[in-house]
Protein backbone atom coordinates (compact mmCIF):
# COMPACT_ATOMS: atom_id res chain seq x y z
CA UNK A 1 0.00 0.00 0.00
CA UNK A 2 2.04 3.18 -1.20
CA UNK A 3 0.02 6.65 -1.72
CA UNK A 4 1.17 9.74 -2.94
CA UNK A 5 -0.52 12.17 -0.24
CA UNK A 6 -1.93 9.78 2.51
CA UNK A 7 0.12 8.67 5.27
CA UNK A 8 -1.11 5.20 6.32
CA UNK A 9 -0.27 3.51 9.59
CA UNK A 10 -1.60 0.56 11.31
CA UNK A 11 -1.86 0.50 15.00
CA UNK A 12 -3.30 -2.45 17.22
CA UNK A 13 -5.69 -3.21 14.57
CA UNK A 14 -7.03 0.37 13.68
CA UNK A 15 -5.56 2.16 10.16
CA UNK A 16 -4.65 5.73 11.09
CA UNK A 17 -4.87 7.58 7.76
CA UNK A 18 -3.20 11.24 7.89
CA UNK A 19 -3.64 13.51 5.02
CA UNK A 20 -0.21 14.52 4.18
CA UNK A 21 -0.21 17.64 2.04
CA UNK A 22 0.71 20.30 4.90
CA UNK A 23 1.89 22.95 2.61
CA UNK A 24 -1.36 23.49 1.19
CA UNK A 25 -2.75 23.05 4.43
CA UNK A 26 -3.69 19.21 2.95
CA UNK A 27 -6.13 20.45 0.47
CA UNK A 28 -7.67 17.40 -1.30
CA UNK A 29 -6.70 17.36 -5.01
CA UNK A 30 -6.53 14.67 -7.41
CA UNK A 31 -3.93 12.78 -6.66
CA UNK A 32 -5.78 12.40 -2.50
CA UNK A 33 -8.82 11.49 -3.86
CA UNK A 34 -7.11 8.51 -5.99
CA UNK A 35 -5.23 7.44 -2.72
CA UNK A 36 -8.82 7.71 -0.74
CA UNK A 37 -10.49 5.40 -3.31
CA UNK A 38 -7.41 2.61 -3.63
CA UNK A 39 -7.52 2.45 0.49
CA UNK A 40 -11.26 2.39 1.25
CA UNK A 41 -12.35 0.89 -2.23
CA UNK A 42 -9.27 -1.87 -2.16
CA UNK A 43 -6.41 -2.33 0.24
CA UNK A 44 -8.89 -2.02 2.76
CA UNK A 45 -12.56 -2.57 1.73
CA UNK A 46 -12.40 -6.95 2.62
CA UNK A 47 -10.41 -6.18 5.92
CA UNK A 48 -13.01 -7.61 8.70
CA UNK A 49 -9.80 -8.15 11.28
CA UNK A 50 -9.24 -4.50 11.60
CA UNK A 51 -10.91 -2.34 14.28
CA UNK A 52 -11.86 0.98 12.03
CA UNK A 53 -10.22 4.13 10.35
CA UNK A 54 -9.15 7.18 12.01
CA UNK A 55 -8.81 10.10 9.35
CA UNK A 56 -6.52 13.32 10.68
CA UNK A 57 -4.76 16.06 8.65
CA UNK A 58 -1.12 16.52 8.93
CA UNK A 59 0.64 19.31 10.71
CA UNK A 60 -0.97 21.39 13.37
CA UNK A 61 -2.78 23.92 11.32
CA UNK A 62 -5.38 22.01 9.20
CA UNK A 63 -7.26 18.77 8.71
CA UNK A 64 -8.11 19.36 5.44
CA UNK A 65 -9.10 22.93 4.52
CA UNK A 66 -11.02 22.28 1.32
CA UNK A 67 -10.69 20.62 -2.16
CA UNK A 68 -7.41 22.18 -3.67
CA UNK A 69 -8.51 25.58 -5.45
CA UNK A 70 -5.32 25.79 -7.68
CA UNK A 71 -7.34 22.62 -9.62
CA UNK A 72 -10.37 24.51 -10.02
CA UNK A 73 -9.31 27.07 -12.32
CA UNK A 74 -9.28 24.55 -15.84
CA UNK A 75 -12.84 23.04 -14.72
CA UNK A 76 -15.55 23.51 -17.32
CA UNK A 77 -19.45 22.59 -16.57
CA UNK A 78 -18.92 19.09 -17.64
CA UNK A 79 -15.67 18.54 -15.97
CA UNK A 80 -16.57 19.78 -12.99
CA UNK A 81 -19.80 17.98 -12.44
CA UNK A 82 -18.00 15.17 -13.35
CA UNK A 83 -15.24 15.64 -10.61
CA UNK A 84 -18.12 15.98 -7.78
CA UNK A 85 -19.32 12.94 -8.49
CA UNK A 86 -16.55 11.27 -8.56
CA UNK A 87 -16.04 12.87 -4.64
CA UNK A 88 -19.54 11.98 -4.12
CA UNK A 89 -18.49 8.07 -4.90
CA UNK A 90 -15.46 8.22 -3.04
CA UNK A 91 -17.19 9.84 -0.02
CA UNK A 92 -19.92 7.04 0.01
CA UNK A 93 -16.88 4.38 0.72
CA UNK A 94 -16.23 6.26 3.52
CA UNK A 95 -20.13 6.18 4.82
CA UNK A 96 -20.49 3.02 3.96
CA UNK A 97 -17.39 1.06 5.15
CA UNK A 98 -18.15 -1.40 6.80
CA UNK A 99 -15.67 -0.37 10.33
CA UNK A 100 -16.49 2.74 12.44
CA UNK A 101 -14.56 5.78 10.22
CA UNK A 102 -13.81 8.44 12.91
CA UNK A 103 -12.59 11.88 11.93
CA UNK A 104 -9.81 13.36 13.84
CA UNK A 105 -10.59 16.65 12.77
CA UNK A 106 -7.07 19.10 14.43
CA UNK A 107 -7.64 22.57 12.55
CA UNK A 108 -9.01 23.94 9.58
CA UNK A 109 -12.04 21.70 8.34
CA UNK A 110 -13.71 23.64 5.21
CA UNK A 111 -15.26 23.12 1.78
CA UNK A 112 -14.53 19.41 1.43
CA UNK A 113 -12.73 19.20 4.57
CA UNK A 114 -15.83 19.44 6.39
CA UNK A 115 -17.33 17.35 3.84
CA UNK A 116 -14.82 14.69 4.25
CA UNK A 117 -15.57 14.81 8.09
CA UNK A 118 -19.15 14.62 7.58
CA UNK A 119 -18.92 12.08 5.58
CA UNK A 120 -17.21 9.86 8.37
CA UNK A 121 -19.67 8.20 11.13
CA UNK A 122 -17.98 10.09 13.97
CA UNK A 123 -16.18 13.36 14.41
CA UNK A 124 -13.93 14.14 17.01
CA UNK A 125 -12.71 18.24 17.26
CA UNK A 126 -9.59 19.60 18.92
CA UNK A 127 -10.46 22.71 20.43
CA UNK A 128 -8.64 24.69 17.64
CA UNK A 129 -10.59 22.98 14.92
CA UNK A 130 -12.97 25.46 12.68
CA UNK A 131 -15.56 23.92 10.53
CA UNK A 132 -17.12 25.58 7.82
CA UNK A 133 -18.78 25.79 3.87
CA UNK A 134 -16.95 28.69 2.26
CA UNK A 135 -17.59 27.75 -1.44
CA UNK A 136 -19.84 30.71 -2.10
CA UNK A 137 -16.45 32.67 -1.48
CA UNK A 138 -15.43 31.27 -4.89
CA UNK A 139 -18.63 31.45 -6.36
CA UNK A 140 -19.43 28.02 -5.72
CA UNK A 141 -21.40 25.72 -3.87
CA UNK A 142 -20.08 22.39 -2.29
CA UNK A 143 -19.44 19.20 -4.36
CA UNK A 144 -18.58 16.71 -2.02
CA UNK A 145 -21.92 16.61 -0.52
CA UNK A 146 -22.01 19.68 1.88
CA UNK A 147 -25.29 20.94 0.94
CA UNK A 148 -27.55 17.85 1.95
CA UNK A 149 -25.01 16.26 4.78
CA UNK A 150 -24.75 19.59 6.70
CA UNK A 151 -28.09 19.52 6.93
CA UNK A 152 -28.47 15.99 8.54
CA UNK A 153 -26.22 16.84 11.60
CA UNK A 154 -27.36 21.01 12.17
CA UNK A 155 -30.77 21.36 10.28
CA UNK A 156 -31.82 23.41 7.66
CA UNK A 157 -31.71 26.54 10.04
CA UNK A 158 -28.14 26.75 10.67
CA UNK A 159 -27.09 24.96 7.65
CA UNK A 160 -28.87 27.52 5.49
CA UNK A 161 -26.99 30.34 7.34
CA UNK A 162 -23.38 28.64 7.18
CA UNK A 163 -24.09 27.85 3.60
CA UNK A 164 -24.74 31.48 2.35
CA UNK A 165 -22.77 33.29 4.62
CA UNK A 166 -19.73 31.29 4.58
CA UNK A 167 -19.25 31.41 8.16
CA UNK A 168 -16.77 29.22 9.58
CA UNK A 169 -17.46 28.42 13.45
CA UNK A 170 -15.14 26.78 16.06
CA UNK A 171 -15.12 23.32 17.99
CA UNK A 172 -17.76 24.07 20.98
CA UNK A 173 -20.45 25.61 18.83
CA UNK A 174 -19.99 22.55 16.11
CA UNK A 175 -20.83 20.48 19.08
CA UNK A 176 -23.44 22.03 20.26
CA UNK A 177 -24.95 21.68 16.58
CA UNK A 178 -24.60 18.16 16.67
CA UNK A 179 -21.81 18.43 14.20
CA UNK A 180 -19.50 16.53 16.18
CA UNK A 181 -19.02 14.15 18.85
CA UNK A 182 -16.42 15.52 21.73
CA UNK A 183 -14.35 18.71 21.96
CA UNK A 184 -10.93 17.10 23.31
CA UNK A 185 -7.71 19.60 23.89
CA UNK A 186 -5.21 20.19 20.93
CA UNK A 187 -3.20 17.29 20.10
CA UNK A 188 -5.90 14.37 21.77
CA UNK A 189 -7.85 13.80 18.78
CA UNK A 190 -6.52 10.36 17.65
CA UNK A 191 -6.76 9.50 20.46
CA UNK A 192 -9.93 10.15 21.53
CA UNK A 193 -10.85 8.79 18.28
CA UNK A 194 -9.06 5.49 19.25
CA UNK A 195 -10.54 5.17 22.64
CA UNK A 196 -14.18 5.26 20.57
CA UNK A 197 -13.26 2.65 17.81
CA UNK A 198 -11.67 0.19 21.13
CA UNK A 199 -15.24 0.52 22.83
CA UNK A 200 -17.00 -0.40 19.74
CA UNK A 201 -15.04 -3.35 18.89
CA UNK A 202 -15.67 -4.91 22.00
CA UNK A 203 -18.94 -5.28 20.11
CA UNK A 204 -20.39 -7.52 17.98
CA UNK A 205 -18.99 -6.76 14.25
CA UNK A 206 -21.91 -7.68 12.02
CA UNK A 207 -23.91 -5.90 14.55
CA UNK A 208 -21.79 -2.73 14.10
CA UNK A 209 -21.86 -3.28 10.36
CA UNK A 210 -25.20 -3.48 10.04
CA UNK A 211 -26.07 -0.47 12.40
CA UNK A 212 -23.73 1.85 10.09
CA UNK A 213 -25.93 0.49 7.36
CA UNK A 214 -29.16 0.71 9.55
CA UNK A 215 -28.29 4.22 10.44
CA UNK A 216 -27.26 5.24 6.16
CA UNK A 217 -30.67 3.31 5.43
CA UNK A 218 -32.30 6.67 6.68
CA UNK A 219 -30.78 8.86 4.70
CA UNK A 220 -30.66 6.85 1.59
CA UNK A 221 -34.14 4.97 1.28
CA UNK A 222 -35.64 7.19 4.16
CA UNK A 223 -39.28 6.59 5.37
CA UNK A 224 -40.89 3.12 5.37
CA UNK A 225 -37.87 1.68 3.32
CA UNK A 226 -35.35 2.87 6.17
CA UNK A 227 -37.74 0.76 8.25
CA UNK A 228 -37.73 -2.12 6.14
CA UNK A 229 -34.12 -2.13 6.01
CA UNK A 230 -34.02 -2.58 9.67
CA UNK A 231 -36.28 -5.42 9.77
CA UNK A 232 -34.23 -7.14 7.42
CA UNK A 233 -30.91 -6.33 9.15
CA UNK A 234 -32.42 -7.60 12.39
CA UNK A 235 -33.33 -10.68 11.17
CA UNK A 236 -29.99 -11.20 9.55
CA UNK A 237 -28.05 -10.05 13.17
CA UNK A 238 -30.20 -12.70 14.94
CA UNK A 239 -29.28 -15.06 12.71
CA UNK A 240 -25.43 -14.80 13.79
CA UNK A 241 -23.63 -17.07 15.80
CA UNK A 242 -22.75 -13.65 18.15
CA UNK A 243 -25.95 -12.90 18.51
CA UNK A 244 -26.47 -16.38 20.29
CA UNK A 245 -23.06 -15.46 22.13
CA UNK A 246 -23.73 -12.14 23.51
CA UNK A 247 -27.22 -13.01 24.39
CA UNK A 248 -25.80 -16.31 26.39
CA UNK A 249 -23.15 -14.54 27.86
CA UNK A 250 -25.51 -11.78 29.19
CA UNK A 251 -27.36 -14.63 30.84
CA UNK A 252 -24.42 -16.16 31.99
CA UNK A 253 -23.09 -12.78 33.60
CA UNK A 254 -19.94 -12.94 31.47
CA UNK A 255 -18.05 -10.77 28.74
CA UNK A 256 -19.24 -12.05 25.16
CA UNK A 257 -16.31 -13.68 23.01
CA UNK A 258 -17.52 -11.91 19.65
CA UNK A 259 -15.98 -13.85 16.42
CA UNK A 260 -17.49 -12.03 13.72
CA UNK A 261 -19.85 -13.99 12.19
N1 LIG B 1 -6.52 24.74 -1.98
C1 LIG B 1 -5.26 24.96 -2.36
N2 LIG B 1 -4.33 25.53 -1.56
C2 LIG B 1 -4.73 25.91 -0.33
C3 LIG B 1 -6.04 25.71 0.13
C4 LIG B 1 -6.96 25.10 -0.76
N3 LIG B 1 -8.23 24.83 -0.41
N4 LIG B 1 -6.15 26.20 1.39
C5 LIG B 1 -4.94 26.68 1.70
N5 LIG B 1 -4.07 26.51 0.67
C6 LIG B 1 -2.65 26.90 0.61
C7 LIG B 1 -2.50 28.41 0.44
O1 LIG B 1 -2.63 28.78 -0.93
C8 LIG B 1 -1.11 28.60 1.00
O2 LIG B 1 -0.18 28.22 0.02
P1 LIG B 1 1.16 29.12 -0.21
O3 LIG B 1 1.91 29.03 1.09
O4 LIG B 1 1.82 28.40 -1.34
O5 LIG B 1 0.69 30.50 -0.52
C9 LIG B 1 -1.02 27.59 2.13
O6 LIG B 1 -2.04 26.61 1.85
C10 LIG B 1 -1.31 28.18 3.49
O7 LIG B 1 -2.55 28.84 3.44
P2 LIG B 1 -2.77 30.38 3.88
O8 LIG B 1 -3.99 30.87 3.19
O9 LIG B 1 -1.51 31.13 3.68
O10 LIG B 1 -3.02 30.19 5.44
P3 LIG B 1 -3.86 31.17 6.39
O11 LIG B 1 -3.56 30.71 7.78
O12 LIG B 1 -3.61 32.59 6.04
O13 LIG B 1 -5.39 30.87 6.05
C11 LIG B 1 -7.29 29.44 5.59
C12 LIG B 1 -5.93 29.59 6.32
C13 LIG B 1 -7.74 28.01 5.75
C14 LIG B 1 -8.32 30.39 6.21
C15 LIG B 1 -7.09 29.80 4.09
O14 LIG B 1 -6.00 29.04 3.59
C16 LIG B 1 -8.28 29.52 3.23
O15 LIG B 1 -9.25 30.25 3.24
N6 LIG B 1 -8.21 28.43 2.42
C17 LIG B 1 -9.23 28.10 1.46
C18 LIG B 1 -10.46 27.51 2.14
C19 LIG B 1 -11.54 27.23 1.13
O16 LIG B 1 -12.06 28.11 0.48
N7 LIG B 1 -11.87 25.93 0.98
C20 LIG B 1 -12.91 25.51 0.12
C21 LIG B 1 -12.40 25.21 -1.22
S1 LIG B 1 -13.72 24.76 -2.30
Amino acid sequence: MTYENLLVAEENGIIIVTVNRPQALNALNAGTFSDLKQLFGTDIAGRKDIKGVIITGAGEKAFIAGADISEFLKLDVASAAQLSKRGHDIFLLIERFHKPVVAAVNGFALGGGCELAMACHLRIAGEKAKFGQPEVNLGIIPGYGGSQRLIQYIGKTKAMELLLTADMIGAEDALRLGLVNHVVPAGQEVAKATEIIEKIATKGPVAIQKTIAAVNAFFELGGQAGFDFEVTAFGDTAGTEDFKEGASAFLEKRKPEFKGN
